[in-house]
């Protein structure tokens, strides 16, 4: 039986092209509180949210986006896409000291429910990769802490988009029976 919760999450799609009306201050603010409510290791919270909303930033973080690159199931591909004109981008930063276990996890729920939230008040989002493992000089993450005056200690997990979207995505899962297995792993994964 679907209730709200489950309806934004099996609706929720990544919008990358966004519909030039602004982000009410009010749904805003909702989003922003859906991810200070997500949980994280010992309540550690490592997270700041970042609002970009100055449209030269903007368009640096953009032109960053641009360079991704993504991959999967030995495709590789540059993204290209940039962000999609959003009102504003919220950045997702995480420090590693005050969790350095589960840094990364807590970033990305946080990340998850934010868009989750968006989705949910009629917005769109997309969740931009910025993370990078080794995170070196060259990296886009390197490059996204230097627009945004990041202390290099810190980590970006997620660039996130929020707009009116300008379309409606789609997009498939595969079959949960090829997901789920009982009590041990499958032995034809
Ligand atoms: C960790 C992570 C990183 C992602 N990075 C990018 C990205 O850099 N560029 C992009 O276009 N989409 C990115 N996405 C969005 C995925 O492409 C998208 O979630 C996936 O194709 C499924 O589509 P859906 O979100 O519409 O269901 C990312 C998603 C996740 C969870």
């Amino acid at each position: 039986m679907a209730n709200e919760v489950l309806k934004a999450i099996r609706e929720r799609r990544s919008v990358l092209r966004f519909a030039e009306e602004p982000v009410p201050e009010d749904k805003l603010e909702l989003i922003l509180e859906a991810g200070r409510w997500a949980p994280s290791y010992a309540n550690s919270q490592p997270w700041k949210f970042i609002v970009v909303r100055d449209p030269e930033k903007k368009r640096k973080l953009g032109e960053l986006v641009e360079r991704i690159v993504l991959g999967s199931r030995g495709r590789v591909a540059v993204s290209g896409r940039g962000l999609g004109d959003p009102p504003l981008v919220i950045v997702v930063v995480v420090d590693p000291l005050r969790d350095p276990r589960h840094f990364l996890e807590a970033g990305a729920v946080a990340t998850q429910n934010m868009a989750l939230a968006a989705h949910s008040l009629g917005l769109a989002s997309y969740w931009a990769g910025v993370y990078e493992l080794g995170g070196g000089r060259h990296s886009v993450e390197r490059q996204v802490k230097k627009i945004l005056a990041i202390p290099r200690e810190l980590r970006v997990v997620a660039l996130l988009p929020i707009g009116v979207p300008a379309y409606q995505a789609d997009s498939e899962r595969v079959e949960l029976a090829s997901l789920v297995a009982q009590d041990q792993y499958p032995e034809k994964a």
